[in-house]
């Protein structure tokens, strides 16, 4: 299966599961266990959500992660802090990368917007080295509309 059509079925699965429900909460909860059911050779799939200037954990899959991390820190901050998704081939070679896990080498970081309100992000990790590619960030921006358009969106 190409990555194309991977997550063109993982996003078609993405839209039935939030059919009908727009409550976030429920709605990002769900979003990470499937993306942890369905992407292989990852170990943790979840959001932070944007407080002021600190992300704080939200719905995820995998081992306890930390709790806050201040905006512009680690590869979470540093994806709100210049509003940019975030591709880390080798989290070792990222600058104040936080390792919430030793076994993660590599991530990807999605902004989650409103507008041009941060809401949070999107945080996929792996423990293989260059195991996002851009097919990856693509297709994950596209699920993270998905999630956006169907859910009623928080103030925090
Ligand atoms: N590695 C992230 C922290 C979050 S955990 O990976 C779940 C970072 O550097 O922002």
């Amino acid at each position: 299966m190409s990555s194309n059509e991977f997550y063109t079925s993982l996003n078609a699965q993405l839209e039935g599961l939030l059919s009908g429900e727009r409550d976030w909460l429920a709605n990002t909860a769900n979003a990470s266990a499937l993306l942890f059911m369905e992407l292989p050779e990852i170990n943790w799939a979840g959001f932070y959500f944007l407080h002021g200037d600190e992300l704080r954990v939200g719905p995820f899959q995998g081992k306890p992660a930390c709790t806050r991390i201040q905006v512009g820190t680690g590869v979470c901050g540093t994806a709100v802090a210049s509003g940019k998704a975030q591709l880390v081939q080798d989290v070792n070679q990222f600058p104040g990368h936080i390792a919430c896990d030793a076994v993660s080498v590599s991530e990807v970081v999605i902004p989650l917007y409103d507008g041009n309100r941060c809401l949070g992000v999107l945080d996929v990790d792996s423990p293989r080295l260059a195991r996002f590619s851009s097919d990856d960030l693509t297709g994950l921006q596209a699920f993270v509309q998905i999630l956006l358009d169907s859910s009623d969106l928080p103030a925090f």
